[in-house]
């Protein structure tokens, strides 16, 4: 992140614009419905000026701007379109060290205005950093659209009973899950129905059962999530709504940074990845703690690479967690394989080469791998392998050694999903030397069968090894 951002209170502060243009009309416009004292200074004011006539919260200075101009004020903005103003500008406001922002020129700019989507109280303020201000533009608009303007008014209705919550529930924990609990519940759905008597009632009850929320504060669960692959465009709804909730976060190695960031900004994270010969915690420790978290009365995130339920052990955790008492739920996510398998346009099954697909781990209990060799070695079918790589060289002997075809298609698929996703395509018989000259360093899937020849038609995503733009921004075709 280049910039920082932050709300800035200006109400009855002194805010400077420089020009008379229509920009200085738009910062003017801005300032002023933030309450701000605004001094603007120029010697013609076009037309767009017009409508903030007799607004005493505006002061037209028909000067230019002098250094005492900058007492008192909290920030500066130039909208001049002259190059030497927003110089002079820039300098006195450096003098003065008032924070300035001048239009379209950057090394004059101390903050960025981003483009904002208004629904007062709530505000949404988007920013490409400068880079990309079409982008901002664009997600403004999407954002518009999905924020009903009710969402403005049911702020401010819930602004109204923040005290009487605030005197009530003495727990901070408590208060943010009562919050939640109403606005995602009855309260939230009344209020948007527009039944506002229904949703004051419904309130006010809920506050006198709640009491002082020691009894809510105390109640602690566990979400089992699955995060997918890798790009965070995969994770569902009810991931990310989970996600906001947590009051602390244990993450595996194979959650990107990406997706931790989604987490809510306050939950303490807790990282307890594995590495194949190097465990961060052991296994048993991981659920332990989640018992011991929940039981402490915290909401506790259990986010896990791809899906819990597929060779992710989250099956084993949440035993523990049904023998300790301890409430649970489980979010499903997209699983290595499948992911994979979109992301390389290599088709699970095709009714022209697979029938069937098989999951199997090359790594099982203590590393002793233990498979039915009989089911695997049918034709028409395909086999998709996870934790594979250490294994590739044993795999591709073994299905050979045991009459497979040494031509039979096989690909490896390394970080599959993410910006740096690379996909190696072969058979059997040379997959395991052109593997050595990538030096994959996973994770990575391998797949085998004849849908991998599909491959070439079906390609669709850019792969971009060195991870530079990610997959959402960049799909083939648009660069
Ligand atoms: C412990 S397993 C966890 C699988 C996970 N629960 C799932 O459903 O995808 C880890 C293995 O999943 C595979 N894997 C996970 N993410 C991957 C990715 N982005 N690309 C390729 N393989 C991946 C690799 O085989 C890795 O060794």
């Amino acid at each position: 992140m280049d910039h920082l951002p932050i709300f800035l209170d200006v109400r009855g502060k002194k805010v400077i614009v420089d020009g008379g243009t229509t920009v200085a009309a738009r910062r003017v416009e801005r300032a002023l419905s933030a309450g701000a004292d605004v001094h603007v200074y120029g010697t013609v004011f076009c037309d767009e000026f017009q409508p903030f006539a007799g607004n005493s919260d505006l002061t037209c200075h028909k000067r230019p701007l002098v250094a005492d101009d900058f007492t008192g004020a909290i920030i500066a903005y130039g909208a001049s379109e002259d190059d030497a103003r927003d110089a002079h500008l820039y300098a006195l406001a450096k003098a003065a060290h008032v924070l300035v922002n001048v239009a379209d020129v950057s090394q004059y700019c101390d903050f960025i205005t981003p483009s904002v989507v208004d629904r007062s109280p709530l505000v949404v303020a988007i920013s490409s950093g400068g880079t990309a201000p079409v982008i901002a533009r664009i997600l403004r608009a999407r954002i518009e659209s999905l924020l009903p303007p009710a969402y403005g008014r049911m702020a401010q209705f819930l602004g109204g009973f923040r005290d009487k919550v605030l005197d009530g529930i003495k727990i901070t924990r408590a208060r943010r899950r009562f919050w939640e609990d109403m606005i995602e519940g009855p309260v939230g759905d009344q209020f948007l129905a527009g039944d506002i008597k229904g949703a004051e009632a419904h309130l006010t009850q809920a506050l006198e059962a709640v009491g002082d929320g020691s009894e809510l504060a105390q109640k602690g669960e566990v979400f089992l999530v699955g995060a997918g692959p890798g790009d965070p465009d995969l994770l569902t709804f009810r991931a990310l709504r989970l996600m906001q909730r947590a009051d602390v976060v244990l993450y595996d190695r194979l959650v990107g940074k990406e997706i931790v960031e989604l987490i809510r900004r306050d939950a303490e994270r807790i990282y307890v990845g594995k590495r194949p010969d190097h465990h961060a915690m052991q296994q048993e420790e991981i659920s332990l703690l989640m018992v011991k978290l929940a039981k402490e009365g915290k909401r506790v995130l259990r986010l896990k690479g791809g899906d819990p339920f597929i060779f992710g052990r989250g099956g084993e955790e949440i035993e523990i967690l049904a023998e300790n008492e301890v409430p649970f739920q489980v979010v499903p996510g997209i699983t290595a394989a499948s992911g994979c398998s979109t992301y390389s346009g290599i088709p699970l099954t095709h009714r022209d080469y697979a029938q069937s697909c098989h999951f199997i781990t090359a790594h099982g209990r203590d590393g002793v791998l233990d498979l039915d060799w009989d089911v695997l070695l049918r034709p028409n079918q395909t086999v998709a392998i996870y934790m594979g790589l250490s294994s590739l060289r044993f795999m591709t002997e073994e299905f050979q050694r045991r009459g497979v075809n040494p031509e039979t298609p096989a690909a490896i698929i390394d970080n599959g999903t993410r910006p740096n996703q690379r996909v190696l395509t072969g058979t059997i018989g040379d997959l395991y030397e052109k593997a050595m000259a990538e030096e994959f360093k996973g994770p990575s899937i391998i797949i085998i069968g004849g849908v991998v020849k599909l491959r070439d038609k079906l390609k669709w995503f850019t792969e971009d090894p060195k991870g530079k733009f990610s997959m959402s921004l960049v799909p083939q075709g648009t660069l």
